[in-house]
C-alpha cells in the first residue's frame, strides 16, 4: 500500500567507487526505491551516522545495492510491500537498521524496522540505535560486566565510549577511559568514566592503568581502535580478565601475543566475534525493546556533535575521520 504522496525521485547521497570522502556524491536525482516482499518503505528524517560508514566508503564492508551506504536512519512509513510486514503500516514512524540509509527514502526489510516509543525526542531514536544496541551487547552478552570490574574504554568520548561509559556506570564497574584531548576527557568523565588517561600525549599508558588499579589491572578492555593499541591491550589486562577488540579506526590489530594471554588466562575477543548484527542475530525486536528500556531506567543521555544536511555528507565524514566529532553524528535529509 502507497502514500500517494511518495515522489518518483529523492535526494541522496551515491557512491560510483571506494575511496575517500570525495567519492560522496550527493545527488537530487535518485529514484525512490520500491518496497519488496516484506519491505516497508520509509521517509527518513533523521539519519544516523557510524564510524562503520567509513569502513564501508573505502570498501572494508563490501558494496552497498545503488552504492548508497548508512546503516541507519528513522522516519515514517510512506508504502509497504506485499508479504508479512511485521504488523506495521503507513504512518507508523520507526527506526531501522539496514543498508542504504544516506538517502530520503530507504526500503527497509520489516523484520529491521521497530516503533519508535513515545516520548522518545525527534532524532534521539536514530542517535541511539547502532552506537546503542552494540555497547549494550558489549556490556550484556560480549561480556557480562560486574559490579566493581575494572574496564578500560578506548575513545571514550566517541558514539560507541560515551554508550559504554554510561552503561559501564549502571552495572557499578570502575571505568578508566582514554581519549585524544583534555575535552574529550571530560566528556567521558560527566557521562561515568572514574579515571582518564590522554593517550596523546600520557606515553605510558600501562604504568598509568596499573597505577589506578593499583596492580590489578583491567577486567575488561573495550577497543575499537585496533592497531594502535594491541599491545598496550595485552599489558593492561587483568588475570582472567577480557580483551574485546571491535573495530579498527587506528588500522586492523596486530598479531595478539598468545602466550602473554594465555599466561594471564586472559581472554580475546576478535572483531568477528563482536560484531554487532552477529551477537544480535534474530533478536533484533527484543534487544531494541531492551535498549529503550534502557535508556529510560537508566536516564542515558545522547550527545549529538552536530547535525549536518544530506548535501553536507563528506564534511561529516571528514570529520569522524580527522578525530573531531564527539557522541552522535546526526544528518538531516
Ligand atoms: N563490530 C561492530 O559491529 C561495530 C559496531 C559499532 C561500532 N563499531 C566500532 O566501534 C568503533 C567506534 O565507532 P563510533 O561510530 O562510535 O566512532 P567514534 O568513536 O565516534 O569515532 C572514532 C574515534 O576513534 C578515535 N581514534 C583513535 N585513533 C584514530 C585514528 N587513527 N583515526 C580516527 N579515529 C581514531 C578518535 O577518538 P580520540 O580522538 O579520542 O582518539 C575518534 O573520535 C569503531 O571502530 C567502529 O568500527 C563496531
Amino acid at each position: 500500500m502507497a502514500s500517494s504522496s511518495v515522489p518518483a525521485l529523492m535526494k541522496g547521497v551515491q557512491m560510483q567507487h571506494t575511496g575517500g570522502p570525495e567519492v560522496l556524491q550527493y545527488r537530487t536525482d535518485l529514484p525512490v526505491p520500491f518496497p519488496g516482499d516484506g519491505e516497508l518503505l520509509v521517509k527518513n528524517e533523521y539519519i544516523g551516522i557510524n564510524y562503520v560508514d567509513v569502513y564501508w566508503r573505502i570498501g572494508m564492508m563490501g558494496t552497498a545495492p545503488e552504492g548508497i551506504i548508512g546503516r541507519e536512519a528513522e522516519g515514517k512509513i510512506v508504502s509497504t510491500g506485499a508479504g508479512d510486514i511485521g504488523g506495521f503500516k503507513v504512518g507508523d514512524r520507526v527506526v531501522w537498521l539496514s543498508i542504504g540509509s544516506y538517502a530520503e527514502y530507504t526500503a527497509v526489510p520489516s523484520s529491521l524496522a521497530f516503533p519508535i516509543p513515545p516520548g522518545i525526542e525527534p532524532g534521539m531514536a536514530a542517535a541511539a540505535l547502532l552506537q546503542g544496541l552494540f555497547a549494550l551487547t558489549l556490556v550484556e552478552k560480549i561480556v557480562h560486566v560486574k559490579q566493581g570490574d575494572w574496564a578500560l574504554v578506548h575513545a571514550a568520548a566517541g558514539g560507541v565510549g560515551l554508550w559504554l561509559c554510561q552503561l559501564l556506570r549502571a552495572h557499578g564497574a570502575k571505568t578508566i577511559a582514554t581519549a585524544s584531548t583534555t575535552e574529550k576527557l571530560a566528556l567521558a568523565k560527566a557521562n561515568g568514566a572514574d579515571y582518564t588517561i590522554n593517550y596523546r600525549e600520557e606515553h605510558d599508558l600501562v604504568a598509568r592503568v596499573d597505577e589506578i588499579t593499583q596492580g590489578h589491572g583491567v577486567d575488561i578492555v573495550y577497543d575499537g581502535i585496533g592497531k594502535d593499541q594491541t599491545e598496550n591491550n595485552v599489558q593492561v589486562v587483568a588475570q582472567h580478565g577480557t580483551i574485546v577488540t571491535y573495530g579498527a579506526t587506528s588500522g586492523f590489530p596486530g598479531q595478539v601475543p598468545h602466550g602473554q594471554l594465555v599466561a594471564k588466562k586472559a581472554r580475546f575477543v576478535g572483531p568477528g566475534q563482536s560484531s554487532l548484527m552477529g551477537n544480535i542475530g534474530g533478536e533484533f525486536q527484543q534487544w531494541c525493546a531492551k535498549l529503550f528500556d534502557t535508556m529510560a531506567k537508566h536516564n542515558i543521555t545522547i550527545r549529538i556533535h552536530r547535525k549536518y544536511s544530506l548535501s553536507e555528507m563528506r564534511k561529516a565524514h571528514e570529520d569522524l575521520e580527522a578525530r573531531r566529532t564527539t557522541g552522535k553524528v546526526l544528518v538531516t535529509p
